[in-house]
């Protein structure tokens, strides 16, 4: 079996992928680079007619042809590096029919005409005094339906220090004009019909030179069924280095095209290694809808184009080749989300954008329009919501959703709007730059005067179920559901959070209405089940570690109980993916120096348990991990960015104890114990985690949580910021079946069957923790093990049972904690 430990590669190997933490938000493995670059158009403005374009240009084409030559009568100072500047678009082809054959680049047709209209092109640029020294190389690169539409690509080299000064002469607009009139000007041509009705032009990353002659290049059609295409090298499980490869994927007319990625594995820096989808045949920058790398969830990334073709882009560097890719495309009929009417409706409807949970297609706009019945009101509510481009302070301008005259964009937790009468509408826009996954949203009639039956109404418009009234998680967003939760000091607060007198305690009566207010003797017959004071007597209660009544004669049961708790009200929902800062203080980073490596880097996970330990997984500490001085750990941290914030707190391993019975083929017994230099002060931000007694209860089917750091390592400034996800305790013959047998008592198993984007993972030796209510303290369960892959349907995850180490601890420790 495919045993991974959740630090991704075994110790030692180098290049970490520790943490797993899958979810829906997969915008940070977008490098920055496509938001930091701007088109500079200096000298155009939109309105302003061709004519100031025409003069303009022959301006500046004259100014720089002059400009030339006295740079030519300069002597040359030094040798001043070249860059490439690569601009590529389409032009239509007046009155020339579109043959089949144009669509194939080994064509005979195809060859002849882009072989003419090359010439012209490069003929325009190499004749011309203001471009010929820059010119470097062009193409044409494919040919559409439209008459005939093509697709060409051009690359100048320009001296670094001559930039800033050929800026307007190399806009799109100058270049535009300029080839549009040499274009139009010389109607003699082998053919005679090579003029071009229209012309659009774009900048395209510096990268993209390499494809204008690149030989890895693809044509592959789609019909009824879909097809599959992989990166090279996929059959030998190994991408080659420093490829450059092109795919021109296309459709029938009318139709749209989803590529659905099967298989995805790439170097984790996007900088080296990406794939790129554009909604055109081009790498135009403006046309790009998604660029990745690293691992993808197999099927969880889909892509969808706007019209009947897309261009992927495959790049490698020289080194880290991972297994590649392997895409199925379909061709879908058009989406169809434009003005649907939704009629009155009185149960729950879902609505999506188009092909949700796939990316929506740029240059989209749908229209709903939501009637109910007289007297009633309209509550929609979006549970998934990711329209992710980069926004200006807070304006939503590109993709957004809008409702009731505001706009909705980024990447949102639960949220709901309500109308004001009996109709609503909400529109949806998409523009031709970058894609994400969209919206669910569910909307539903309402009764203003009972807007939320039987559950609670929160104030943010959500209705959440009363169980998860003052259950210390901000279930509405607004934190509606965990205001006046106390019971006042002279009351005693019931499992079911009411609050009866204190003298009512254990009065022989059942007040609170769930026993919980009589489950309070301590007696001295026990059982393997019953919590043990320290004086020997026993407790027949579940779980009375902690939770604010004192049971034990002797007290023992509330003692050491400063832990588990977060000082601070979380401001988010649950299900969001990114920690509030503090929210879980008792997580740890430990950093690893690893041989080869310049610095220090997370490896695993931990969790304080007390101002001298940290509990963590015992294979983090295997081979190249077994030294104390390798490691640093990190208290306080949120960003794995900002290591240097001021509440980030850091400290040196004394020793690392790891369990004698670990079993490095079964992970049975993944415990280790790490001893701190010096102790840690407890900050609002540095907290430990409360630990089970062994007899504590974690039943199956109970939310708990685990948190890590996400492993996307990225170019850019992006936060590498602490993860979070509820996963289920789950069924240990149910577990044991699904992993073949290969479970032992000490692991405990948790996740979801169906598996999928939501069920996520946490780094090694990281926490697996559950509240208890209603005292609110946290408990450690769990410390994340391994998996088979990550959040695969039927395959939970495993984490050391942390009940069945309790007494290892205890002894470890010293007895401290
Ligand atoms: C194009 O640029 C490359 C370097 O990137 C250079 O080797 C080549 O000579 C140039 N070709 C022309 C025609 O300028
Ligand atoms: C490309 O995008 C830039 C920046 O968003 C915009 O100014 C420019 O007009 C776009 N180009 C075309 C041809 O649409
Ligand atoms: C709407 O979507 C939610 C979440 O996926 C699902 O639980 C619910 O059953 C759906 N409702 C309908 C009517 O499809
Ligand atoms: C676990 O599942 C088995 C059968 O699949 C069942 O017999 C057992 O009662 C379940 N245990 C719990 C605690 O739900």
């Amino acid at each position: 079996m495919d045993k991974d430990s959740r630090n991704g590669r075994p110790i030692g190997t180098g290049d970490e992928g520790q943490v797993f933490i899958m979810g829906t938000n997969n915008q940070s493995r977008r490098p920055d680079r496509r938001w930091t670059t701007k088109q500079t158009v200096s000298l155009v403005s939109v309105v302003s007619a061709i004519i100031v374009i025409i003069i303009l240009t022959s301006v500046a084409v004259w100014y720089f042809a002059g400009y030339l030559q006295e740079k030519a009568e300069e002597s040359h100072e030094g040798n001043d590096e070249k860059v490439p500047r690569v601009y590529t678009g389409y032009f239509k082809l007046k009155d020339m029919e579109f043959v089949p054959e144009l669509e194939s680049r080994s064509s005979m047709a195809f060859n002849q005409l882009s072989w003419e209209i090359h010439k012209k092109i490069k003929n325009a640029f190499t004749s011309s005094s203001a471009f010929a020294s820059y010119y470097n190389v062009s193409a044409v690169t494919a040919f559409s339906q439209g008459s005939v539409l093509v697709y060409y690509m051009v690359m100048f080299q320009v001296k670094k220090s001559d930039l800033e000064l050929l800026q307007s002469l190399l806009s799109v607009d100058i270049i535009r004009e300029f080839l549009m009139s040499e274009l139009t000007r010389d109607r003699m041509t082998n053919h005679g019909v090579f003029v071009p009705s229209s012309l659009t032009i774009y900048s395209s990353d510096e990268k993209t030179a390499l494809l204008i002659q690149s030989s890895c290049s693809k044509t592959i059609r789609v019909g009824s069924s879909p097809v599959q295409f992989t990166s090279p090298g996929f059959e030998n499980d190994q991408y080659p280095p420093n490829s450059e490869c092109q795919w021109f994927l296309r459709g029938s007319p009318g139709k749209q095209l989803q590529l659905n990625f099967q298989v995805f594995e790439l170097e984790d820096d996007c900088s080296q290694d990406f794939v790129e989808v554009f909604d055109m045949l081009i790498p135009a920058k403006n046309k790009s809808i998604s660029l990745e790398c690293g691992k993808q969830q197999p099927g969880s990334l889909s892509l969808t184009s706007s019209s009947n073709m897309l261009l992927l882009i495959f790049f490698t560097g020289n080194q880290h080749n991972f297994r590649g890719f392997k895409a199925k495309m379909t061709q879908l009929p058009a989406s169809k989300c434009g003005n649907v009417d939704l009629e009155a409706v009185e149960e729950e409807k879902n609505f999506t954008t188009p092909f949700f949970p796939s990316h929506y297609p740029p240059n989209t706009q749908c229209v709903w329009k939501i009637q109910v019945k007289a007297g009633k009101r309209i509550r929609v509510v979006f549970s998934r919501f990711e329209l992710e481009e980069p926004v200006e302070e807070d304006v939503c301008i590109k993709d957004y959703l809008e409702v009731l005259g505001t706009r909705y964009c980024a990447e949102q937790a639960i949220f709901a709007v309500r109308s004001v009468g009996q109709t609503l509408e909400v529109r949806f826009h998409s523009d031709d730059f970058l894609t994400s996954r969209g919206f669910l949203a569910e909307y539903v009639a309402f009764d203003p005067d009972n807007p939320c039956p039987g559950k609670f109404a929160c104030r943010s418009g959500l209705c959440v179920p009363t169980i998860r009234r003052c259950d210390t998680w901000n279930d509405c967003g607004d934190n509606s559901d965990e205001l006046d939760c106390n019971c006042r000091s002279n009351e005693f607060t019931c499992g079911n959070r009411n609050c009866i007198e204190s003298s009512k305690y254990c009065n022989g009566h059942d007040d609170c209405g769930d026993g919980s207010d009589e489950a309070c003797n301590a007696g001295s017959t026990c059982t393997d089940k019953d919590f043990k004071c320290l004086d020997g007597d026993c407790v027949k209660k579940i779980n009375p570690e902690c939770d604010n009544q004192p049971d034990c004669s002797d007290n023992t049961d509330e003692e050491n109980c400063d832990c588990g708790m977060r000082v601070y009200q979380p401001t988010r929902v649950v299900g969001g993916q990114d920690a509030e800062k503090g929210e879980f203080p008792w997580q740890v980073s430990l950093h690893l120096q690893e041989y080869h490596a310049s610095h220090p880097t997370h490896t695993c996970g931990a969790s304080i348990i007390s101002e001298r330990w940290l509990v963590s997984a015992s294979h983090c500490f295997q081979e190249g991990g077994k030294d104390p001085k390798l490691w640093k750990a990190y208290f306080g941290l949120h960003s794995q960015n900002a290591l240097d914030d001021e509440e980030v707190v850091r400290h040196d391993i004394k020793r690392i104890i790891t369990h004698g019975s670990y079993n490095s083929w079964t992970y049975d017994f993944d415990i280790a114990l790490l001893e701190l230099e010096s102790p840690i002060r407890y900050t609002y931000q540095i907290r430990p985690i409360c630990l089970p007694a062994m007899t504590h209860n974690f039943p199956v089917g109970k939310s708990c949580t685990i948190t890590g750091w996400g492993s996307t390592k990225e170019r850019g400034p992006a936060a590498r910021v602490l993860q979070k996800a509820d996963v289920n305790i789950m069924n240990d013959t149910l577990c044991k079946k699904l992993m073949d047998g290969d479970t032992t008592h000490r692991m405990l198993c948790a996740g979801f069957l169906e598996g999928g984007i939501d069920a996520c993972q946490g780094d090694s030796g990281g926490p697996l923790v559950c509240v208890e209510l209603p005292s609110g303290h946290w408990f450690l369960a769990g410390v994340v093990s391994w998996g088979e892959g990550c959040a695969r349907a039927n395959k939970p995850g495993l984490y050391t049972r942390v009940t069945t180490v309790r007494s290892w601890i205890y002894t470890n420790t010293d007895n401290e904690v």
